[in-house]
């Protein structure tokens, strides 16, 4: 089929569906069965998976609730989507069943049945339909209101859009949409290649299209494709649905949970097959019987849901808190394997965080197979001791990423020596240093070290720091792919390439030389920002303001920095006795500048921009004063105001006496603004504090 004879059948296909439901709907005078209707939705449907790109606006499958540009609507459920309780072992059961069986009074001789249903971790959703039409579906989200999505899953094949009659007038259906692991390892297979693509693209420098998730699990991957807000999108996703609850209905529809799942079946929904019903006794059977199943399955499973089958004894046990007294998810252990570590690499995250990995030989943990496993960080691999060439306990629960638990045999003599953990990167061969408390080893190279260099460009162009129009996170990704942009002051030297600039795809004379003026509108950025844009950890805007306020020209402050190196210094002493600046924030900063090829960055950019001089505070406006918050302030909460106080060198207190200095007065403030002006304290406004903060 070519585009044209696709492009004539959808639109034959959305006439016709259009006239269907007009037919049945307004004049009740349906002409053909409700097999021959969804055959004909379903056949769009699949056109419009084939043919993404002759999707209609007035397509069928966009007719109900499709999804404005801005997100989704509202999905407000007519019974609340609750969540379960957990069990981990059969004592937590039987604890669960002697509930059940207090609350209810019941004998013991009296037998209690339950159903027990594979847990699949998926996306719960919610249906509504009325006179047996799909009307509407969406998300858990808060569990009282989710998303919006019914476009969306009209796409599920397994979606029935007629029920088979006899149904309520209005019914509410629950159930998990979820990927199976072979759908999954292709459609993530799939995305790899889209995303390597793209980064070929980019490379070359061509147009690049629609960013590229790739999901780390099933759920992920079904959560993303139900979440698209174009449903074809959704469509060519390969999504299944198992049905197993109700919401709200408006008429009783069973008497047990198993004949309901029984009416869902006749209705013409999926019911996972392996659910079935027994009594109290037989639980801990089907627990093992599932678990042994469980690597043979389709579809991830990480437990089994065991629902009381009466439903009067379901709702005279009703809810306690989010979760109903009826219903319990006993979970698997998680699943473990032996396998060998071969290496552990060490990783340079965006931040410059060293993060271990260990690579084993390939192993199948719970269907899956698996190679690298998180160690977290340099305590972890210490406290575990782990070596290459060790015999390692593996685990996966519930992620794709896996952990190692245990070494095997740990007293064997023949051992490589303990891990060493790096004290240099990786990436740029900068000193790698923990400060503080901090578990994690960082890399100090920030305006230098390739793993770091496009995360931290992005941040010194950003609206906050240098501010520069135009420099989005996809053209400096490219400038810094051809070598262009290495270190911010490459960015103040473009215009030497604006032939190259101009040659790129898409680009033309008006937006580079757009972009060039924007660059050269920031040579004189105020200190503050100019600091912020750095880059350094901790030196957030508030710091890089006391910081600029401090020491008020970019020389002295660079000067200072350098002397400060020198534990002891009267350099030292003054950074540590700036108000808000701990010993780690100057910690941070002295490592910063004794990094040399961060202080050859900085030297260079200096060369290109010449930043504002700050007007010096001498230590603040409140250092030693007393201060009272009261009221309700706007812009942050009375915790995180009184914090920035301490940290500027006041005192807080509660009430307001002789002693009081300021009382900020925020909204619906009572007694505590009256007594200061009684006696004779300064009163001060939410938007004067902020501006004496400095905030
Ligand atoms: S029943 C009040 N049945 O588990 C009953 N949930 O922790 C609430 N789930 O959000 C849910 N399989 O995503 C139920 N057979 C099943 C289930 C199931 C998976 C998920 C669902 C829910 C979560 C509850």
């Amino acid at each position: 089929m070519n585009d044209a004879e696709a492009a004539a059948e959808l639109a034959r296909l959305a006439a016709e569906i259009a006239r269907h439901d007009e037919a049945y709907h307004k004049r009740d005078a349906p002409e053909i069965t409700d097999a021959e209707y969804d055959q004909l939705v379903r056949r769009n449907r699949e056109l419009e998976a084939e043919f993404p790109h002759l999707l209609r606006a007035d397509s069928p499958s966009r007719r109900v609730g499709a999804a404005t540009l801005e997100g989704f609507a509202p999905f407000r459920h007519g019974v609340p989507m609750l969540s379960l309780d957990n069990a981990f072992a059969p004592e937590d059961f039987s604890e669960f069943c002697a509930r059940i069986r207090r609350f209810l009074a019941l004998p013991d001789t009296e037998p209690v049945h339950f159903v027990g249903e594979p847990k699949i971790d998926g996306l719960s959703v919610n249906l509504l339909y009325e006179n047996g039409r799909f009307i509407r579906g969406g998300t858990r989200g808060d569990g009282a209101v989710g998303e919006e999505i019914s476009a969306n899953l009209r796409t599920l094949s397994d979606l029935p859009l007629r029920l088979k009659p006899p149904f309520p007038a209005r019914v509410e259906i629950r159930g998990e949409v979820f990927m199976t692991r072979e759908d999954f390892a292709s459609f993530r297979a799939q995305q790899e290649a889209a995303l390597a693509e793209r980064e070929r693209r980019r490379d070359a420098g061509e147009k690049l299209g629609p960013a590229v998730a790739v999901p780390v699990n099933p759920r992920n991957a079904a959560a993303g494709s139900l979440r698209q807000l174009d449903p074809s999108i959704t469509a060519q996703r390969p999504l299944k649905l198992f049905a197993y609850a109700m919401g709200e209905a408006s008429e009783p529809v069973a008497e047990t949970h198993h004949a309901w799942l029984d009416t869902l079946r006749r209705w013409g929904f999926s019911v996972n097959p392996l659910s079935s019903e027994f009594n109290e006794a037989e639980a801990a059977d089907f627990q093992s019987r599932m678990a042994s199943a469980r690597p043979t399955l389709a579809y991830e499973i990480d437990g089994v849901v065991y629902k009381l089958d009466r439903l009067d004894w379901q709702a005279r046990l009703g809810f306690v808190g989010r979760a109903p007294r009826w219903a319990i998810a006993w979970k698997f252990p998680a699943e473990q394997a032996q396998t060998t570590l071969l290496r552990i690499d060490i990783q340079v995250g965006r931040t410059g965080a060293l993060t271990p990995r260990a690579v084993m030989e390939p192993v199948m943990v719970g269907g899956v197979s698996v190679t690298h496993a998180t160690l977290h960080n340099e305590d972890e691999i210490a406290r575990k001791d782990v070596r290459p060439g060790d015999r390692v306990v593996l685990q996966r629960a519930g992620d794709v990423i896996p952990q190692i638990v245990a070494v095997v045999d740990p007293d064997r003599p023949d051992r490589a020596e303990k891990f060493a953990f790096p004290t240099l990167c990786p990436a740029c061969g900068s000193h790698a240093v923990r400060i503080g408390d901090d578990v994690v080893r960082r890399c100090t190279g920030g305006l230098i070290c390739p793993a770091q260099t496009v995360e931290r460009l992005k941040h010194f162009c950003g609206r906050r720091a240098m501010d520069i129009e135009g420099m989005g996170d996809e053209r400096l990704a490219l400038m810094h792919e051809r070598g262009w942009v290495v270190s911010p002051a490459d960015l103040f030297r473009l215009s030497a390439r604006r032939a190259e600039l101009e040659a790129l795809e898409g680009w033309g004379e008006t937006s580079v030389t757009k972009l060039l003026a924007a660059v050269e509108a920031r040579r004189r950025p105020a200190l503050e920002r100019f600091i912020f844009a750095l880059g350094i950890r901790r030196i957030g805007e508030a710091n890089a303001k006391l910081l600029a306020r401090h020491y008020g020209n970019a020389a002295l402050w660079r000067e200072r920095m350098l002397e400060a190196r020198i534990i002891g210094s009267e350099a030292r002493e003054e950074l540590g006795s700036i108000q808000g600046i701990g010993p780690s924030i100057a910690e941070e900063l002295v490592d910063f500048f004794a990094e040399p090829k961060n202080l050859a960055a900085l030297d260079d950019l200096l060369a290109e921009v010449t930043p504002e001089d700050a007007q010096v505070i001498e230590g603040g406006v409140f250092a030693g004063k007393t201060l009272v918050f009261t009221g309700s302030l706007t812009t942050m909460t009375r915790d995180e105001a009184q914090a920035r106080a301490e940290q500027l060198g006041a005192k807080t207190s509660k009430s307001v006496s002789k002693k009081t200095d300021f009382v900020v007065v925020g909204e619906d403030a009572g007694s505590k603004a009256a007594r200061a002006t009684e006696l004779g304290v300064r009163v001060l406004s939410e938007a004067e504090w902020r501006e004496m903060a400095g905030l």
